[in-house]
């Protein structure tokens, strides 16, 4: 769209005005269209799309703010611009609270008004292009910054495939590192939500009070800190996505707020007497099976099935040792580029150690590890001392020391395969499958090492 051949609809119940603002736009070049008031409006809006609104404030039958609210409710609706009388500004001010993008004092000069519809369709085109363009760059990079193509994690592309083309809410689960936040910036990415805001709290770190307010907003004086309005991360995150991260910390008094909220669209701040329309799209998260917590009688059952409407949960990094190379990869590149540091070499030692180390922090800990190896040394390689002391828990099968000579190749290659036997439970197809080699080279390798 560029911004000359937008549709524009202008509101107001005297005649007049509506024939000189037709006549000044028509001659910039935009279609326009008029309505006598809020409900003539709407119905225009229903058939045809309209670009730009402009609304007079007082009209019959139905009237500018009444207009805004309904407008709020759909998405996405045309950008408004609302136009009010000198003593009448306070009106202004609250009508773009409820929406409105400008407003216009009457009698409006036509070089304003020009200059304030071009503003707000440049405005409108750019947002258009954001919102493509991140579509866009979100195809080249099907899943973002997720790595890994193990069984497992292909799983949850998929999930996240078919959770993108809705607004379905979604409920991840998963150990403590595993990337459920990661996966939940993505679903918002490739959704088409992307354009708009994604919000997140962590139900855990704050108290219910703030909580509370964080989540619903509250109006000035609604308690005694309120100085000024605040409109929550509900409405923050109205056409985007909240994230809910730790849900069940939730407290209990908030629950029934929460679901309310989910199961009317709609919040009320507190201190306020009108509640307000959201179009949010939740998705939580947990590290706790909220099962449990609901069976001890701590989360609501009701919640429960509210959010557990797409159940993803995220593997373990133990669960796909496959990945941890690629992984190691990822971050290395990542810590480079923060580190403004080249990228550092890994050891084939170490590659072993990290495979065959049991990860109960997953990648966050991973990560760690990587992180600090940049952080402690200037070193072009990453050796096994740069990493054992950040290993949380020592495998007693460990291959290797810090102070180990170099093994041969032999000995390397038992360990690795010993490794990929033990973490495959014995499973010699999944073990087979974990080394990159066929099953009848694994048989042999078993009997040259007596491994069996
Ligand atoms: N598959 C993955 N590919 C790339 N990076 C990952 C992957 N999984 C996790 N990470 C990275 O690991 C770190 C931890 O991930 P994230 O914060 O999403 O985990 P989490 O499940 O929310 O953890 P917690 O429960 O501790 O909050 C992040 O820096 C994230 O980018
Ligand atoms: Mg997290």
């Amino acid at each position: 769209m560029t911004a000359a051949f937008a549709r524009i609809l202008v509101v107001d119940d005297e005649p007049n005005q509506l024939v000189t603002m037709a006549r000044i736009l028509d001659r910039e070049g935009y279609e326009v269209r008029t309505a006598p008031n809020g409900a003539e409006a709407l119905a225009r809006l229903d058939d045809e799309e309209v670009d730009l609104l402009i609304t007079d404030l007082n009209m019959p039958v139905m009237d500018g703010m009444a207009l805004l609210g309904e407008l709020a409710k759909r998405t996405p609706g045309p950008s408004t611009v609302v136009l009010t009388g000198y003593g009448t500004i306070q009106s202004a001010v609250e009508a773009m609270k409820q929406g409105a993008s400008d407003y216009l004092i009457k009698p409006c000069n036509p070089d304003e008004l020009k200059l304030v519809i071009r503003r707000q369709l440049e405005i409108r085109a750019l947002r258009r292009e954001v919102s493509s363009l991140r579509r866009e760059v979100g195809r080249h990079q099907p899943f973002g910054a997720i790595v890994g193509e193990s069984e497992p994690m292909r799983a949850v592309y998929a999930a996240i495939e078919s959770v993108s083309r809705n607004a379905s809410t979604v409920l991840l689960s998963g150990a403590s590192g595993t990337g459920k936040e990661l996966v939940a910036r993505t679903i918002h990415a490739r959704s088409a939500r992307a354009g708009e805001a994604f919000m997140a709290v962590n139900c855990g770190a704050v108290s219910a009070a703030l909580l509370d307010s964080q989540l619903f907003g509250h109006r000035r004086g609604a308690f005694t800190d309120a100085v000024g309005d605040h409109e929550g991360l509900f409405r923050a995150a109205d056409r985007g996505t909240l994230f809910l991260d730790e849900i069940s910390e939730i407290p209990q008094a908030l629950q029934v707020k929460f679901l309310r909220a989910i199961q009317e669209r709609e919040v009320l701040p507190l201190g306020a007497t009108q509640p307000r329309k959201v179009d949010v799209r939740i998705v939580a998260a947990t590290n706790k099976d909220l099962r449990e917590e609901v069976a001890r009688g701590r989360f609501r059952e009701d919640l429960f099935y509210r959010l557990n409407v797409v159940a993803l949960r995220l593997p373990s990094l133990a669960e796909r040792p496959e990945d941890i190379a690629a992984l190691t990869d990822h971050f290395i590149a990542q810590m480079a580029e923060r580190y403004g540091a080249p990228r550092k070499i890994v050891t084939r030692r170490v590659r072993q150690r990290l495979f065959a180390y049991a990860w109960p922090g997953n990648a966050r800990e991973l990560e760690n590890v990587i992180e600090r190896a940049f952080a402690l040394s200037d070193a072009e390689e990453i050796d096994l001392a740069d990493i054992e002391p950040a290993l949380e828990s020592r495998a007693p099968e460990a291959p290797f020391t810090p102070a180990a000579v170099l093994p041969t190749l032999e000995e390397a290659e038992r360990t690795l395969i010993a490794a990929a036997l033990e973490r495959a439970s014995g499973n010699k197809n999944q073990a087979a499958r974990l080394l990159g080699i066929d099953r009848q080279r694994l048989y042999r390798k078993i009997d040259k090492y007596g491994l069996d």
